[in-house]
């Protein structure tokens, strides 16, 4: 899967660097690529941004930049080109898996109050774009979602993690919240381990775990099961 990122502060991504992901770009099964904004400018200033038309607080990304930043990462493929946006659909687990599906996606990352509209009606001409949101809350900038985004998505993406069976039984997956795990020593600060985990009876255990899933998912998130 290619992965471009369009942004004014690229060290964010040095993030993706490390652990899992760090390790499928270097196997190659991620070529996840930075593109800093201000490389798109031609001012002295480099200047991204500029006061709203029709007054307001803030400021609003210029269009110019964000063109050509977006000329150069399309390609001729099918690409997806994800904005992260508070004003957007909220990602999921399944949307993450829908989007794990992709070839080549794009993130734009926007700041200030936003990217000039015309930046999404253009780039909509030539792609398919979708606005993304993390949450029912704001954050500074499209960054810390896209990142957030990235790694929901690219776990999913064959490879990626060693283990394909430990992305099974996981919160979300199965439309549930995951059950509590434990591991050695079987007695910690007075607190045991529930004997069903230690009894060797498969089938009790599964039960167990169920009864656990449903039991938390209930209290936590009944909203999960509203629909079943
Ligand atoms: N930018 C600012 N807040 C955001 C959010 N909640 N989701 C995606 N992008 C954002």
């Amino acid at each position: 899967m290619r992965i471009d990122i369009v942004t004014i502060f690229p060290a964010i991504f040095d993030a993706l660097d490390v652990s899992l992901l760090g390790k499928a770009r270097r196997n190659g099964i991620i070529d996840l690529r930075v593109k800093d904004l201000r490389d798109y400018t031609h001012d002295r200033h480099r200047t991204v941004d500029d006061t709203p038309y029709g007054g307001g607080a803030g400021m609003v990304m210029r269009p110019e930049p964000w063109g050509e930043a977006l000329d150069d990462v399309l390609g001729d493929g099918d690409p997806l080109v994800v904005f992260p946006s508070p004003a957007g659909e909220v990602f999921s687990q399944r949307m993450a898996r829908e989007l794990s599906a992709e070839r080549h996606i794009v993130f734009g990352c926007g700041r200030y109050e936003g990217i000039d509209q015309r930046v999404l009606d253009d780039t909509a001409d030539r792609a398919r774009v979708r606005l993304v949101s993390l949450g029912d809350y704001v954050v500074n900038g499209g960054e810390v979602a896209a990142m957030a985004m990235i790694e929901a998505i690219a776990r999913l993406v064959p490879g990626v993690v060693g283990n394909p069976l430990s992305l099974v039984e996981e919160s979300h997956e199965g439309g549930l919240l995951e059950y509590p795990s434990y591991t050695k020593p079987p007695v910690w600060r007075g607190r045991e381990v529930p004997a069903v985990l230690l009894s060797g009876n498969h089938a009790a255990i599964a039960r167990w775990r169920r009864e656990r899933q449903l039991e938390l998912t209930r209290r936590v998130r009944p909203d999960l099961l509203a629909g079943e």
